[in-house]
């Protein structure tokens, strides 16, 4: 088998540059080692950029985003027992739109099928090889078939536990990594939020957000210990606890789905080696504070479906050598807003009480200084491409 792009993972990352190529005229082939149910129906992130709106809307899948996701102009901060809010529209002209990850991956699923383009779930066994020649492989076991698909390129878009990055030689990369002391429990309700804008509280029990899906289901998450056994945290812990992070009047209601996300920052430099272009988690992480995961992962991905559409339009190789070094220095400086917002709103173990009011002081000085509130709206509401 053949095809001009192979692309090793179904998330948003490999799935909105299939859909680019195809716009483009060039063939690919989706390669997913999980089910079609399971990735659409996982819960991650939900906060979209207004560049990543803009990014699905000119692929052919913003419809549904556009009827369904919510318009959000703003968000609160709320430390010492008060809520303030930051205007990131008036303060940047920008907004952002809350549509969950699921949600882009099923309109992304749909438009592959719809376009009848190779889309294949629960492949197993993968592994590339030949990333240093122009003739680049993956082999895979579908069924009981085993399957090799030669290529021009491979677009490593399998997360940060994929194949793909640890088949580059280890002498071709730096990894820099920070791995922080604590983690997310987060939880999914079917209750209206009780904010129509996300909150995001620094308590002295704990970081805690208020976020949201949609005007009927509501986004929850609260600073716990990285091995946090979730069986110590019934649901009527988990609503009183937030009640006692966010000070609203948050009623409790059912639990839907709940689970801990670890916390890391994580980038490995080059984001390619030969033919093998990595994309998304695969080459960087950042902790969820920013809510930047997704964001970055469609960033990355629309600057490398221009260097391909370069590449086959004109035949050179520029734009692709250029990648790694186009997206670095954007997700270098998101890395460093995630790391930022990271540190302004946990409670470190580490910290004492000097540090304590340092946080504290550094908060009320992003909600009076309309300059510190600039900066923080700019980096949320997404920088540009480069
Ligand atoms: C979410 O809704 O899942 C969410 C929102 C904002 C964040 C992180 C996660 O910073």
């Amino acid at each position: 088998m053949r095809t001009q792009v192979a692309i090793i993972g179904a998330g948003p990352a490999g799935l909105l540059l299939a859909q680019l190529l195809h716009q483009r005229g060039i063939e690919s082939v989706v390669l997913e080692a999980r089910t079609r149910e399971y990735l659409e129906s996982r819960v991650r992130a939900g906060v979209l950029e207004h560049q990543s709106v803009d990014i699905l809307k000119a692929a052919g899948v913003g419809e549904r985003m556009m009827r369904e996701g919510l318009r959000h102009e703003g968000l609160f901060l709320h430390f010492s027992g008060r809520s303030h809010r930051i205007d990131l529209t008036e303060l940047t002209g920008k907004a952002l739109m809350v549509y969950g990850q699921q949600e882009v991956v099923r309109d992304l699923i749909a438009a592959r099928l719809e376009a009848q383009q190779p889309l294949y779930f629960e492949v197993e066994d993968v592994s590339i090889s030949d990333l240093d020649t122009d003739r680049p492989r993956v082999r895979y076991r579908r069924g009981e078939k085993e399957h090799t698909l030669e290529c021009d390129f491979i677009a490593g878009c399998d997360g940060f536990h994929g194949v793909c990055r640890p088949s580059i030689p280890a002498r071709h990369l730096t990894v820099y990594e920070r791995v922080y002391p604590f983690a997310w429990l987060g939880i999914l309700a079917p209750v209206p939020p009780a904010s129509h804008e996300l909150i995001y509280a620094n308590d002295q029990r704990g970081f805690a957000l208020l976020s949201m899906r949609s005007s009927s289901v509501s986004r929850l998450y609260l600073q716990c210990a990285p091995d946090e056994n979730l069986d110590e945290w019934p649901d009527d812990r988990v609503w009183s606890e937030l009640r006692a992070r966010l000070g609203s009047d948050l009623a409790p209601g059912p639990v839907l789905q709940k689970s801990v996300t670890p916390m890391r920052s994580f980038v490995a430099e080059p984001m390619s080696y030969g033919r093998l272009f990595l994309a998304g988690d695969a080459a960087h992480i950042v902790p969820p504070t920013g809510a930047k995961g997704m964001n970055l992962a469609l960033a990355d991905v629309q600057i490398l479906g221009e260097a391909l559409e370069s590449h086959y339009r004109r035949g050179d190789m520029e734009r692709l050598q250029a990648y790694s070094a186009t997206c670095l220095p954007r997700v270098w400086k998101v890395q460093r807003f995630s790391w930022w917002m990271t540190a302004l709103l946990h409670r470190f173990d580490s910290d004492n009480a000097f540090d304590q009011r340092r946080q504290l002081a550094e908060l009320e000085y992003v909600v009076s200084s309309r300059a510190a509130a600039q900066t923080l709206a700019e980096n949320y509401v997404g920088l540009p491409l480069s």
